[in-house]
């Protein structure tokens, strides 16, 4: 087959990995891709939100299946596009990608189908907001209802820090993404993600992990894409993990298929396993990144089989294998992000750290005509370990971020340390 991966981070760079190890694979086309996905596949310089661009490209070079990896594309309706064009594209159609795109969305959703959530208002102007922030009790959660990059959440101690929260979201800090706003109730619990393919009707587990979303050892610090993950979800118990498929994921399907939104493609379950057992947190519409880089090596079973059984609609006669062994990453960034930051500084010592039982992604790197690798993002590196459990995962991936040389770079030192 033909396939067409859009993206260039390092979620996508594991996406790659296995699409180009899959034995139905013939051909891997990436747009933009990175010099480092050079090696897996040939990189187009079309870039991930150039919706017309990927349409032509798909035109030309005519693939059996086309996968997205982030979700801006998603949201912006290209897997209907694609569709439309007669190609078969791996990923939930515009409508059915809101589920990640308006939080106001998913709730009401999961509010008609029966799904545990925490509750919630949704509000349009301060003062709904300042009631429901005041019917809350005052500590609550104020979310942005579009996309914000991460940034558009604050958990709020007391009214004040909530209703300026509020306030500066309506104000536009995050532009249209903004203007409606979810106060919610807020619960407690360890945090866990689950991974599900669905085919517009069936579901299928595929995976859990854990990401630590702030910048600093002991999560302090500001909030990131992430800065490294586990899999499996070490609290995620596989009782909690069949609770979540059948409470959560299956009536989301059935409910998503019967209002006329089915959802085909991965979604990604962020849970709080309160309690009273696991509540919904939010959903993505795509794999997680750096989730996807400790989930996708753990998986056995042919990754491009089960995208195309999640477009046939042939799920219900899947099953996934999975490694029981543990997969930790760790993500090497640029010093100052997830603020400011230099680019081109040097890396070196990649070859020393790769290994057996260790994968490097690439989330933002180039590579000089001369080898030389320089980091080009925040995030750069995706180190993933891998051993009989989590503990020897965790050395296997700082052993190899302490063989990479690299004074501009950080990580932190305690990704799956409990
Ligand atoms: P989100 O972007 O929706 O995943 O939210 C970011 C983080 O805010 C989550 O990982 C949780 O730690 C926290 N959070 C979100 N919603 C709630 C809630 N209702 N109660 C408590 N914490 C929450
Ligand atoms: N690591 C969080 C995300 O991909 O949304």
């Amino acid at each position: 087959m033909k396939i067409l991966l859009i993206g260039s981070g390092g979620r996508e760079h594991a996406l790659a990995w296995a699409i180009a190890g899959s034995p139905l694979t013939e051909a891997l086309v990436i747009a933009p891709g990175s010099a480092a996905m050079a090696s897996l596949g040939r990189c187009v310089d079309v870039g991930a939100e150039d919706i017309d661009g990927l349409l032509a490209l798909a035109d030309d070079m005519g693939p059996d299946l086309v996968v997205v990896g982030p979700e801006a594309p998603l949201v912006a309706g290209l897997v209907d596009r694609l569709t439309a064009a007669g190609h078969a594209a791996f990923g939930p159609t515009a409508a059915a990608a809101q589920l990640e795109g308006s939080k106001a969305f998913a709730r009401e959703a999961c509010a008609r189908f029966g799904i545990p959530q925490p509750g919630f208002t949704v509000c349009r102007d301060l003062d709904s907001a300042t009631a429901a922030i005041a019917a809350a009790g005052g500590s609550c959660v104020v979310k942005a209802d579009g996309l914000a990059a991460g940034k558009g959440v604050v958990v709020a101690n007391d009214a004040d820090e909530a209703r300026a929260a509020a306030a500066e979201m309506l104000d536009g800090r995050f532009g249209e993404s903004g203007r409606t706003l979810l106060i919610e109730e807020r619960i407690a619990g360890p945090e866990a993600s689950l991974f599900a393919l669905i085919d517009g009707t069936d579901a299928l587990f595929m995976g859990s992990a854990q990401d630590h979303k702030r910048a600093f050892d002991g999560d302090r610090g500001p909030n990131t894409g992430g800065m490294g993950a586990v899999s499996p979800a070490p609290r995620l118990t596989e009782d909690l993990q069949t609770q979540v498929m059948d409470d959560i994921v299956t009536p989301l399907a059935r409910g998503m298929a019967a209002e006329g939104t089915p959802y085909r493609g991965i979604l990604y379950v962020g849970l709080m396993l309160t309690n009273t057992g696991p509540q919904v947190i939010e959903f993505n519409c795509r794999l997680g990144d750096p989730e996807a880089q400790v989930i996708l090596p753990r998986l056995r079973s042919d990754l491009v089989a089960a995208m195309l059984g999640t477009i046939e609609g042939s799920l219900g006669h899947l099953s996934l294998r999975w490694d029981d062994s543990a997969a930790v990453t760790v993500v090497m960034a640029t010093k100052g992000y997830p603020g400011a930051y230099e680019k081109g500084s040097v890396i070196s010592g990649t070859e020393v750290a790769a290994g057996d039982d260790v994968i490097l992604f690439h989330a933002g790197t180039t590579i000089d005509a001369d080898g030389t690798l320089r980091a080009a993002g925040g995030r750069v590196l995706a180190v993933t370990g891998l051993g009989v459990d989590v503990t020897a995962a965790r050395s296997a991936a700082y052993a190899a971020v302490d063989a990479i040389d690299w004074p501009k770079g950080f990580c932190r030192r305690d990704i799956a340390a409990t």
